[in-house]
């Protein structure tokens, strides 16, 4: 039996995280170097329609109609199939495999998403449009952390750099200059639902300070975009630092993403500041050529767990 298999790559958020959830932009680009895996193989021997899931990383071996209903494994293959006009699915096995890591900020859960629905099309011989893939994979998010702006599930599904407003068609940048961003993990495992539900909370409690905060991350973001544009990322990493004041000021930064950002800076980064959720998972830190080694190692004498260089081009 022939396999089908797609992959998915993860994301990061260079600015705008959070805002984005209120309507302001984002900028997003997909991290090539990480990928989520789907494997989609015929199996002709069992019965009518049965699908069985096999995910090694999290113990997952189990059919489809064991998962609750409401498991996000379960309905993206279930989301899939009713897409593709399939009443049900030839009997098959999905294996899942990730080397995006978990809670990080990093799009794991719609990356996982986004190659199942992939896999799956290929299986029926069938296309969907990048656009179709978001937004399947976006109704898993939703189960994933209940208000998502849908950031990263167009990111990833797009695979190129996006300038995204929530509930507006999906514009792509044009990056006129690569630049080289390194990507450092606190080892602090951070479900983007609970930073997401916090900052809600903090919102409904007093909207007119976190209006102000997201407008000001929407200015930093409209900038960026500007200088990405213009193939001027040198200048981006006073913004990246102005962004970070406001994430501390929305209250998602820790101890532990503030010695990273410190120790990057330390190091000779032009900028640096958390990406994602927060509270934890990973920060950004833009370097040059002449300063990458020493930013990588500053980081890691802090306690980064890993530390990885992506280029945005
Ligand atoms: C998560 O990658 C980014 C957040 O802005 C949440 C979202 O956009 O849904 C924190």
């Amino acid at each position: 039996m022939p396999a089908f298999t797609a992959t998915a790559p993860a994301k990061i958020i260079l600015f705008g995280e959070h805002a984005v959830v209120y309507g302001r932009p984002a900028i997003a680009v997909p991290v090539t170097s990480l990928q989520a895996r789907a494997i989609v193989r015929g199996a002709p021997h069992a019965p009518h329609g049965q699908v069985r899931l096999i995910s090694p990383a999290v113990q997952l071996d189990a059919l489809l109609d064991e998962l609750e209903p409401n498991h996000p494994l379960r309905r993206v293959v279930e989301l899939t199939a009713q897409e593709l006009g399939a009443s049900y699915l030839p009997a098959c096995q999905i294996t899942l495999q990730s080397t995006i890591p978990v809670a990080s900020g990093l799009g794991s859960g719609a990356a996982i998403s986004v190659a199942i629905i992939r896999a799956l099309a290929a299986y029926l011989g069938k296309a969907l449009a990048d656009e179709t893939v978001s937004a399947l994979a976006y109704e898993v998010e939703k189960i994933h952390h209940g208000t998502p702006s849908g950031v990263d599930n167009t990111v990833i599904a797009l695979r190129k750099a996006v300038y995204f407003v929530r509930g507006q068609p999906i514009e792509s940048l044009s990056i006129g200059h690569p630049f080289t961003l390194l990507i450092a993990d606190s080892g602090i495992p951070s479900p983007t639902a609970t930073t997401v539900a916090e900052v809600r909370a903090g919102w409904q409690q007093n909207p007119a300070y976190f209006e102000a905060l997201f407008d000001q991350i929407g200015a930093i973001v409209q900038q960026a975009r500007s200088l990405i544009e213009k193939g001027q990322p040198e200048l981006l990493g006073d913004l990246m630092n102005h962004n970070q004041r406001l994430l501390q000021e929305v209250g998602v930064s820790s101890p532990e993403l503030e010695s990273l950002i410190a120790a990057a800076r330390r190091g000779g980064a032009l900028g640096a500041k958390l990406s994602g959720g927060g509270r934890g998972g990973n920060i950004i830190a833009l370097v040059d050529e002449s300063n990458a080694a020493a930013v990588g190692e500053s980081l890691r004498a802090a306690g980064a767990r890993s530390v990885f260089a992506t280029v945005v081009q």
